[in-house]
């Protein structure tokens, strides 16, 4: 996969996995590792989907409608590269946290619901549930922050709950951060995130 690797200043610090949201490219939330753990190795990746010429990490059918296929195809995908990564750059597999939004975010949760260890944590901004109907794997130790809207178009509170109570009942830990700004990622969610992983990692 197309990506982006910088080493940090401290290798017992989480490697952060930036996933990008539709349209974006592994540059785009280069900030936002940078404000989460400036001395954390970044591992940054572009998605290999095209839609219409933007980047996605799955294709959809409709704009929040999932090509579930395609959603378990490319999670595989993004697991077998992570896994070759730790090799290429001799980073600890077991050490990862995602940061995503929309998009990004989906491949994220997405990357929980299939595999067991496949983030020590995880930071979505504007998740939506990425799967129903499917076991989770025992998630206990993962830590995972949702940055959620009160009134975002593309998932709405009521499914931002869903998430927080599959990923619980997984025994993931899990923080909910409430936003009133629609799907946009702004600064307070990101502040709130910081803070979050501070206490956490
Ligand atoms: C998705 O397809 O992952 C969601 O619709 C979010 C988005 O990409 O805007």
């Amino acid at each position: 996969m197309k990506h982006l690797f910088q080493k940090g200043t401290d290798p017992n610090k989480p490697v952060l996995l930036l996933l990008h949201g539709t349209g974006g490219t592994e540059q785009d939330l280069l900030p936002l590792a940078e404000k989460i753990d400036g001395a954390a190795s970044v591992l940054s990746v572009r998605g290999n989907v095209l839609e219409n010429g933007m980047p996605r990490f799955f294709a959809r059918l409709a704009e929040g409608v999932f090509d579930e296929e395609d959603l378990i195809f490319r999670t595989k995908e993004l697991y077998d590269f992570l896994g070759e990564a730790s090799e290429k750059y001799a980073f600890d597999r077991k050490n990862i946290v995602a940061i995503g939004y929309s998009n990004g975010a989906n491949i994220a949760g997405s990357l929980l619901f299939h595999y067991k260890d496949s983030l020590k944590g995880a930071i979505l901004h504007h998740p939506m549930v990425p799967r129903r109907g499917i076991d989770l794997p025992d998630l206990t130790g993962t830590e995972v922050f949702i940055g959620a809207g009160t009134n975002d178009p593309m998932c709405p509170a009521a499914e931002s709950e869903e998430l927080k109570k599959l990923l619980e009942e997984a025994r993931a830990n899990v923080g909910l951060h409430w936003e009133n700004y629609g799907h946009q990622l702004t600064y307070g969610e990101v502040e709130a995130a910081a803070a979050w992983y501070k206490k956490h990692f």
